[in-house]
């Protein structure tokens, strides 16, 4: 399994696309409630705004999509909007499974994916199975995700994989821990989208966020497709990504690589 570089332990090498897009779907029920209907419609909805966004992510050149479809705190809602949210998944995943897969998307779901019921989950691993050996694209799904649930997690496996560390906790260093997160063999995001006005994050990936440029629309999820993707990525295009050194230094180490393109 390739593992990518830390972007805190080496520069990672960026292009005008970015490479990876993670992105909290949010606002959803803001578009149903502003049309008076009822939240899971603007569920449905946001799902054919996936499917758009895919499509539009995959012809541009980005490799990694990750979206948030269900945090581990969304578990506080209404039941019946999570059991609508469990059913429209299931749904979704059995759906779109055969056409994803003959358009070379490799499916993950990332995720405490112990919480679901039985028909989810064998419906996850079949997906998953299926799709493995894609490389068009890589499309990650959070589901039942929490960011400190994913360090935890990682911690935990860490040090039953090498259980001399809980001994020696000052050898312990990112490159121990950073096997075990969710989406150690993806490159991390280098943007991150937020639908639906609100400006945080909301315990999606916080570690792998650590260098990731951030960009908010108030607009909602389900309107979301390519024209919205592409001002997101304009909008990446005027950042200057310095990953802690000086805007200086960035500007001689471009002149050095035209000078060594020449
Ligand atoms: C995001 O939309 C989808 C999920 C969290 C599942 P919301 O359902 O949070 O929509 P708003 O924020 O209430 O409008
Ligand atoms: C974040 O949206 C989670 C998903 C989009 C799945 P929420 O709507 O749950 O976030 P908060 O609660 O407003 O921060
Ligand atoms: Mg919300």
């Amino acid at each position: 399994m390739a593992l990518f570089k830390s972007s805190t332990q080496e520069v990672p090498t960026t292009g005008a696309i970015p490479k990876h897009i993670a992105i909290v779907m949010d606002g959803n029920g803001r578009w149903a409630k502003s049309r008076l209907l009822p939240r899971v419609a603007g569920h449905k909805k946001g799902v054919d705004a996936l499917r758009r966004t895919v499509q539009a992510c995959a012809e541009v050149g980005v490799e990694y999509l990750t979206v948030f479809a269900f945090s581990s705190e969304n578990w506080r809602r209404p039941a019946e909007e999570v059991s609508l949210l469990m059913k429209l998944f299931i749904r979704v995943l059995r759906k779109d499974l055969e056409s994803m897969h003959s358009e070379g998307i490799r499916l993950r779901i990332v995720g405490d994916l112990s919480a679901f019921e039985p028909e989810l989950r064998a419906a996850i691993d079949y997906a998953q199975e299926l799709t493995r050996n894609n490389t068009r694209f890589n499309l990650n799904v959070a589901a039942n995700y929490g960011g400190r649930w994913d360090i935890l997690q990682a911690t935990r496996q860490m040090l039953i994989q090498n259980p001399e560390l809980a001994q020696h906790p000052e050898q312990i260093t990112e490159a121990n821990l950073q096997p075990h997160l969710c989406l150690s063999d993806c490159p991390e995001p280098d943007l991150f989208v937020r639908t639906g006005g609100e400006q945080r994050v909301s315990n999606f990936l916080i570690w792998q966020l650590a260098y990731t440029e951030f960009y908010f629309t108030d607009r909602y999820w389900p309107d979301f497709g390519k024209p919205l993707l592409m001002e997101a990525i304009a909008s990446y295009n005027q950042r200057e990504r310095r990953f802690g050194r000086t805007s200086e230094q960035l500007g001689l180490s471009a002149q050095a690589d035209r000078a060594s393109a020449n």
